[in-house]
């Protein structure tokens, strides 16, 4: 375990030789600036009566433990829906022994479901994960996603997630108005998202650049956002 650069805990893969998050940015902001706030704020969630995301994948959790207590601190009072899968169900199981920062803390009852491999619901939230291989599992989803976290390990060490069959499926399951964070920049990765019909921009949140920004994928751009150039 590790202390990342904001103070939140963060692991290193053994098996994939990555940690599971940027040490310098840090667990917790990464997932608040790289996913959730510009998820929030280009999906137009406030607005909605339900939202409905998909975290690739789920990790220890924090895109979506991030993404239901911001939606929660920012006012939102409708239904949170949340898919994730995962392939290490040793590392689920592993969860509930994690230190996670206390901002979350009244959502662990969540981490806990997981851990003990059932869904969790309350309180007008829903999170599912599913185990097994996302590159299996995802085209076979159903129904629209407001939000996708696209967040595996690198391209280089998960190819499986970053491919043209891949990036297919997430572009069929994301709705109209919908939109997909990543924190990949890599031009592979944007040449096959945009291959496979996503119209791309940066979110300019950072312009001290301190951290690296990412890339947003859309069916149709919103309004305030630049299309990112080829
Ligand atoms: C960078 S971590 C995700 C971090 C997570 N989003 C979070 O907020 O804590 C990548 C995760 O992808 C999982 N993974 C790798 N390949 C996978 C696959 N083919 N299917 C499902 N999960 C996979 C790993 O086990 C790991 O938990």
């Amino acid at each position: 375990m590790r202390r990342s650069g904001d103070g939140s805990f963060t692991l290193y893969s053994e098996a994939y030789k990555e940690h599971y998050h940027s040490c310098r940015e840090g667990a917790f902001s990464e997932a608040l600036i790289k996913h959730i706030d510009p998820a929030i704020r280009y999906g137009h969630l406030l607005g909605r009566d339900r939202v409905r995301a998909l975290d690739i994948c789920f990790g220890l959790g924090y895109n979506t433990l991030v993404f239901i207590w911001r939606l929660r601190q920012l006012g939102f009072t409708g239904l949170i829906e949340v898919i994730s899968p995962e392939l290490d169900t040793t590392l689920l199981e592993r969860l509930r022994l994690l230190p996670y920062p206390k901002a979350l803390s009244r959502y662990l009852g969540m981490i806990i479901a997981v851990s003990e491999g059932r869904a969790y619901e309350k309180e007008g939230v829903r999170v599912e994960v599913i185990a097994g291989d996302a590159a299996q599992r995802v085209p076979a989803l159903t129904g629209c996603f407001d939000a996708i976290f696209q967040d595996p390990f690198s391209p280089r060490k998960n190819p499986e997630l970053w491919d043209a069959h891949f990036f297919g499926a997430l572009h069929r399951l994301l709705s109209d108005r919908g939109v997909l964070t990543t924190y990949s920049q890599a031009k592979g990765v944007r040449r096959t998202m945009r291959e496979t019909g996503f119209v791309l921009a940066e979110h300019p949140f950072d312009p001290a650049g301190a951290f690296r920004p990412g890339t947003l994928g859309f069916k149709t751009l919103p309004e305030g956002l630049a299309c990112l150039p080829d």
